[in-house]
């Protein structure tokens, strides 16, 4: 069910400090910074070959980050983001088989303007799993 490997998010606290570790010692391109209010999250994009890096930094008090940040002070992994060919029936096959699917269950528009989920980080090894509208 699951596709192509869309992304993998890194938050950090300072946004142009992650920036200069993927332009300047990593050489990559990078997009300007892409306020998400919905999200409570600043983000840029990396550009790979093969796929994408974001970098997160939060946006607003209430940030989803924040508390990551706490535990993650210097910054780590915070989701990999799967695409899916139709999102309403990979969220309903993942419910069937027990997963469980974040907020309100209903895909929000994501950073590239297309529908995303986010599934619980307990049913996918620990890691939060973002699937996005291919
Ligand atoms: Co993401």
């Amino acid at each position: 069910m699951i596709g192509r490997l869309n992304h993998v998010a890194i938050a950090v606290k300072d946004l142009d400090a992650a920036a200069k570790v993927y332009r300047d010692t990593l050489g990559a391109t990078l997009s300007a910074p892409l306020p998400q209010p919905e999200h409570g999250v600043t983000v840029i994009f990396v550009e790979l070959p093969n796929s994408k890096i974001e970098l997160l930094a939060p946006l607003g008090v209430d940030s989803p980050i924040n508390a990551f940040l706490e535990r993650n002070p210097g910054g780590g992994i915070h989701h990999v983001c799967y695409e899916v060919d139709d999102i309403l029936a990979a969220r309903d096959r993942m419910k069937a088989q027990g997963a469980r699917i974040l907020g309100s269950g209903e895909p929000k528009i994501g950073a590239h303007g297309k529908p995303v989920l986010f599934m619980h980080p307990k049913d996918f090894l620990g890691t939060l799993v973002e699937l996005e509208q291919a």
